[in-house]
């Protein structure tokens, strides 16, 4: 949170709205995505499936914006407190995502929505993946991951993925140098991996694919950033050279690649 007035308070936290998400009392009202009119009813319909742990929409307005319930807690911000990466809090945020799959997993995706493709499951599916569960859009109480916000990435994939990109952000799967950039220090990755899914209640066979799935995670990922600086956006431009360019990509996979075994044994024994 950054500032406050007649205008309503600036929420800090995310890096593509910055300084356009604002809170009034119990409303949230920041840019409104481009397929809000197929997610605004998507996230009622997930509320009458019982998730009630994400934003409400509250309306649309003629300015292209949407309003949103607001949800009190706690979001941790990079560089991340030791309180979000905890043990507790990483099982948490993995039996939130599961609640939201078990919710969804209910819920008839309409496939004529323009779903972004930028983070979405090369593979498909037909659960809505939020695809974009890192820190700052998990929001906290007393230590535990109490509900999950912007949906802006959501699209149809397989669960799977969804737990894989969760992973990449919360375990993190970055190798310890870049992890130590923003992380706290000693979070031991195959160990992490492991409780992330247990907190999800991962299949045998899923987490027997877990450690190829964050690969290919990785690879869209990459691929997403590499799209927004061939078009200069300057976002992503100032992120990618103070987190160490490409070099640091190339680093995080030949980790992964090398580590896929250990992952894999740490998941399933
Ligand atoms: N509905 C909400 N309830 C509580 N906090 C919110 C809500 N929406 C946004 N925030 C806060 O504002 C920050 C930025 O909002 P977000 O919608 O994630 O923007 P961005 O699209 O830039 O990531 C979040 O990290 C969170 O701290
Ligand atoms: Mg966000």
């Amino acid at each position: 949170m950054t500032a406050e007035g007649a205008e309503g308070e600036s929420l800090a936290g995310g890096m593509v709205n910055a300084g356009a998400v604002v809170r009034r009392g119990a409303v949230v009202e920041r840019p409104a995505p481009r397929n809000a009119r197929a997610l605004h009813p998507y996230l009622l319909a997930l509320r009458e499936h019982g998730f009630d742990a994400a934003p409400a929409p509250v309306a649309l307005t003629g300015d292209g914006r949407e309003q949103l319930t607001f949800i009190p807690g706690d979001v941790a911000l990079p560089p991340f407190p030791d309180w979000a990466m905890t043990e507790a809090a990483l099982a948490s945020v993995g039996s939130l995502l599961r609640r939201l799959h078990e919710a969804g997993a209910a819920v008839p995706v309409d496939t004529r929505a323009d779903w972004p493709r930028d983070l979405a499951d090369p593979a498909g599916g037909t659960l809505l993946c939020h695809n974009d569960v890192c820190p700052e859009n998990v929001v906290f109480r007393d230590g535990r991951a109490v509900a999950l916000i912007d949906f802006d990435m959501a699209a149809p994939g397989r669960p799977l993925w969804d737990v894989a990109m969760t992973a990449r952000y919360w375990v993190p799967m970055l190798d310890p140098a870049a992890a130590a950039a923003l992380h706290p220090a000693g979070l031991d990755a195959p160990t992490r991996l492991r409780v992330l899914a247990d907190g999800y209640g991962l299949s045998p066979q899923d987490r027997a694919e877990l450690p190829g799935v964050i690969e290919q995670a990785t690879e869209v990922c990459r691929a997403f950033v590499t799209h927004r600086v061939a078009d200069g956006d300057p976002l992503y431009l100032r992120s990618l050279a103070e987190r160490g360019g490409w070099a640091r990509w190339d680093r995080t996979q030949t980790w992964l690649a090398d580590h896929r075994e250990t992952f894999r044994t740490a998941l399933l024994s």
